[in-house]
């Protein structure tokens, strides 16, 4: 296994080249000693060729891969490795498991379940996930295992989220964005969250940030949750949030400015004007783009800006993968 050794100041510039050039093994740790820091990556050719120290050294996996790697294990013993290749990453939200079990595999699902007990043996409940559906972007769940429910309260960098599967949207694989957006933000920053949902984003910005954020939700039932939220995080919270329940494209245009907008945006909505509009200092826009689309992405934000006469800086930041050559990605705008 492979990883570049760099002084520690210089670990943060190494890390941003190597996420660019696309061999950053993000799901293994890197590992710190008093100087120096070790990045793992994938092509330990490629990382000599661009200057860098490559050292053999063995790396562990992020905790989260490491339960899935556990999982795989037990899976290994009952499946085919065809079998195996259907079965997608799962999720734990609470005390729920949700997993993709597609037809190919469906009459295996005893086994599957076996195998997710024995990982995670504190499940009360594991369903079937389907897609995300509708303008509130709910997923289709069954329940496959386990209680009839699909409410729990899932911990997320030391906030608790109350979440109903069945009536609200809630992405666990989210949670690093959040943090990093948390750790961007400054004490004393005005924020407008847009399509807030249960408020995740909100509350670990809150919990780490004096801020004064104001979220817009249009789902009703989202926006209850998102208040019992508030209420049962209220000591943890450095900053303020207040809620409001419509439609973004009617409440925001009535709203003032902020120094930084935060735009978790549906699938298939276009808010960037909007946020743009909003903004004075910074944007984290959130869209799902093609990988042969990013320069044209990037172009729509700079025109987008300059109408609304402000000049910017852009980082796009690709956060996850939502299909083959799609990914869903944010676009961090700087505004001058
Ligand atoms: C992708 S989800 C993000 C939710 C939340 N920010 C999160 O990360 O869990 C989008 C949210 O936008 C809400 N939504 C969709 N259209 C909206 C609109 N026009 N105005 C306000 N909220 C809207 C949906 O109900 C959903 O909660």
């Amino acid at each position: 296994m492979a990883a570049v050794r760099v002084k520690k100041i210089e670990a943060e510039k190494a890390k941003r080249i190597l996420k660019r050039e696309g061999i950053y093994d993000g799901k293994r740790r890197p590992r710190r000693d008093k100087e120096h820091i070790l990045l793992p990556i994938t092509d330990p050719e490629k990382a000599q060729s661009l200057g860098f120290e490559v050292v053999d050294v063995e790396l562990p996996l992020r905790p989260e891969r490491q339960i899935y790697k556990n999982l795989e294990s037990i899976l290994k013993e009952k499946f085919t490795e065809e079998e195996l290749n259907f079965l997608r990453r799962y999720d734990v939200i609470g005390d729920i498991a949700v997993i993709q079990i597609p037809p190919e595999i469906e009459h295996r699902e005893r086994d599957i379940v076996d195998a997710l007990l024995k990982v995670h043996p504190f499940l009360k409940v594991i369903a079937k996930k389907g897609f995300h559906r509708g303008t509130f972007r709910i997923r289709e769940y069954s329940i496959i295992w386990g209680e009839r429910r699909l409410t729990t309260v899932h911990k997320e960098n030391g906030v608790d989220i109350k979440v109903d599967l069945s009536k609200v949207f809630f992405n666990p694989r989210m949670k690093g964005e959040r943090y990093r957006l948390a750790r961007l933000v400054n004490d004393g920053e005005k924020i407008l969250l847009m399509f807030a949902g249960i408020l995740p984003y909100a509350l670990v910005i809150a919990r780490y940030k004096a801020a004064e954020i104001t979220a817009v939700e249009l789902n009703e039932y989202a926006v209850k949750l998102g208040l019992e939220n508030i209420e049962m995080n209220k000591k943890k919270l450095k900053g303020s949030i207040r809620v409001i329940q419509g439609d973004v494209f009617e409440v925001v245009p009535r709203l003032g400015t902020f120094d930084r907008v935060i735009s978790p945006t549906p699938k298939g909505v276009d808010a960037l004007r909007l946020a743009i509009e909003k903004a004075e200092k910074w944007v984290h826009y959130y869209d799902f783009i093609h990988e042969n689309k990013l320069k044209e992405f990037e172009e729509r934000i700079i025109k987008e800006c300059r109408e609304l006469g402000k000049e910017c800086e852009i980082k796009i930041k690709k956060v996850s993968d939502y299909k083959p050559h799609v990914f869903k990605v944010c676009a961090d705008i700087r505004l001058f």
